[in-house]
């Protein structure tokens, strides 16, 4: 076939990256579809912020969900798991594929309903799949099974948890990368690398605790940090009755690195309270998109992650270099985070001599010793400017002021509150269903914190934050544009204002202030909370209901009402424990 020159210089720049995730089998993780980009479908022709590619290929996982025994840092304890894995499998597709993931319901000791959520995902033709119980779906009793559908809408790196309480605090997450076009070129793609807190006791017991009503316990420590689920234990520090649980040197992840190449590390913080700082000694790091959205690339030496934010990175491997570097993630001190054990390496190696040699004694960059000691901030709006433009409204027809706090309710068990009112699910009720057959007025239901903003076309949130503690909010259905964030007051302006940064997730300092705009292009109810799990199980949480009208015409398939009635009879036997709020 004779190309044109067009085409032949559309073609020429679609030289792919090479995948590199052998990291990935080396840790609990295994690769379902191990290259890049996946074969069948991958014309990102003319590259827009929200085009989405017309190829479309069923990208199909089967999920096992069960509560097991497992020691991912060498102390034993139950882990909710996926197909016997923690952190979860990988999902992996070409942007514009429909991923399906059919979930099963394995969990045991107690049963619990489930509900998996696909962070990031717009879910613009099919908002009901987007995984929030109480919100747009009944979760899934014991013994049943689920099958979400939704197309790959936006291309990066992201992550798959459990909205159902705090089970993601209990290991139920796992990474999801779509393939699509470059920005900048690079040699290597590394593949997700996850960075997540990680707590020794229950999840459950952890809430009862963080919602309870001593307050010296609503702040819990988390016992370890881990890279890509692993990390090494010291057991002299555990309780003398739970030495015998207790293994040293469970091990640490390797990731090879190739001298002048430039390698794509994919960060996720998927934890469940601690902002990571992550660093790697001696290299740069290229920042290339935080979320699902690229960004013009700004070098740094420490990225800062917030629960639920992603940032790809390019890493030029060292020129000539044989031996071995930390790369290292900890969990920001002061104010940011709690913590007992906030550290964690991996190697970053050359050759495979210098991993015998152990942990690696490299120098850590000073920026990144300053910024662990309680930067709870991303990185300043100016640097972080989206490649595809888009400009907001600058007169959007409503803001809404919401204000949070924290303090005692009627039955003096501590609450997160959005405009003086603690969120809790009524997971028999979601708010989309209800809403599609007409309902939005909710009378009855004060605490399912729901903001109907009618037809308006576009909508800003101006969010207030008080108090002491920073906050990562995330709204789903949407990259939110991020207006402005700082301390302080708001002074009304605007970082950027004809492209200012979009994400879906961003760190709202404490003492300070967030304010966000989204185009009004997607009718549903869309969650907007704090992502740390303590905090959305304490109320922190608010609904956006956009477009109504529009809800009312979305025609959802029967599959959403059967699992409520499936819940239903779950529900009619055995009384659910909700102590949270349910998310
Ligand atoms: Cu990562 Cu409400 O979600």
């Amino acid at each position: 076939m004779r190309l044109s020159g067009l085409t032949a210089l559309l073609f020429s720049s679609f030289v792919y990256a090479q995948t590199d995730y052998p990291e990935l089998n080396t840790t609990f993780l295994v690769t379902t579809n191990p290259v890049t980009p996946l074969p069948q479908g991958f014309p990102w022709g003319s590259k827009t912020a929200n085009n989405t590619n017309p190829c479309n290929v069923i990208r199909a996982y089967d999920f096992t969900v069960k509560r097991e025994q497992k020691a991912p840092d060498g102390y034993l304890k139950n882990v909710l798991i996926i197909n016997g894995q923690f952190p979860g499998p990988l999902i992996e597709a070409n942007w514009g594929d429909t991923i399906q993931v059919t979930v099963h319901n394995q969990i045991t000791g107690p049963e619990e309903g489930v509900a998996l959520h696909w962070h990031g995902i717009l879910q613009k033709t099919s908002q009901w799949m987007d995984g929030v119980p109480g919100v747009q779906q009944c979760p899934i009793p014991p013994g049943g099974s689920f099958t979400y559908s939704f197309i790959a809408d936006l291309y990066g790196t992201s992550w798959y948890h459990s909205h159902y309480s705090a089970q993601y605090a209990g290991g139920l997450i796992g990474p999801m990368v779509i393939h699509g076009p470059q920005t900048i070129p690079y040699d290597i793609d590394k593949g997700p690398i996850l960075l997540t807190d990680y707590f020794h006791r229950n999840y459950f017991s952890i809430v009862e605790d963080v919602v309870g009503t001593d307050v010296s316990k609503v702040g819990p420590l988390s016992d370890n940090n881990l890279i890509q689920g692993r990390n090494n234990f010291d057991c002299s520090t555990v309780a003398p009755g739970d030495t015998t649980k207790c293994t040293d040197n469970a091990g640490i992840t390797n990731f090879r690195f190739s001298p002048g190449k430039v390698h794509r590390l994919r960060l996720i913080n998927a934890g469940a309270e601690g902002m990571q700082k992550f660093s790697i000694d001696g290299h740069n790091l290229t920042v290339i998109a935080n979320d699902f959205v690229p960004i013009i690339p700004y070098t740094t030496q420490v990225v800062t992650l917030g629960i639920g934010q992603r940032t790809d990175v390019l890493v030029t491997g060292l020129p000539g270099a044989t031996g071995s570097y930390a790369m290292r993630s900890s969990i920001a001190g002061g104010f940011c985070s709690f913590s007992t054990q906030p550290d964690v390496i991996a190697i970053a190696y050359y050759n495979h001599a210098a991993v015998a040699l152990g942990t690696p004694n490299t120098t850590a960059w000073p920026a990144w010793s300053a910024s662990v000691t309680g930067q709870c901030a991303n990185d300043p709006l100016t640097d972080t400017t989206p490649w595809y433009p888009i400009t907001p409204d600058p007169n959007p027809p409503v803001t809404q002021n919401i204000d949070i706090e924290f303090g005692q309710n009627a039955t003096l068990h501590w609450v997160w509150t959005m405009n003086n009112s603690s969120f809790r699910a009524n997971y028999n009720q979601p708010i989309l269903l209800l809403s599609n057959l007409g309902n939005n007025s909710y009378p009855d239901s004060p605490q399912w914190n729901v903001y109907n903003f009618g037809s308006n076309s576009s909508i800003r949130i101006h969010l207030t934050n008080p108090g002491f503690l920073s906050h990562p909010i995330h709204l789903h259905g949407h990259n939110m544009f991020v207006l402005n964030v700082g301390t302080g007051s708001w002074d009304g302006t605007i970082v950027n204002p004809s492209n200012p940064q979009r994400r879906d997730v961003q760190i709202l300092p404490a003492g300070g202030y967030l304010v966000l705009q989204i185009e009004a292009d997607n009718p549903g109810a869309w969650p907007l909370h704090c992502h740390i799990a303590w905090h959305v199980s304490g109320g922190l949480y608010v609904t956006v209901l956009e477009r109504p009208d529009d809800i009312a015409k979305l025609q959802i398939p029967s599959i959403m009402a059967q699992t409520c009635r499936d819940w239903a009879t779950f529900t009619d036997e055995t009384v659910v424990d909700q102590i949270d709020s349910g998310l």
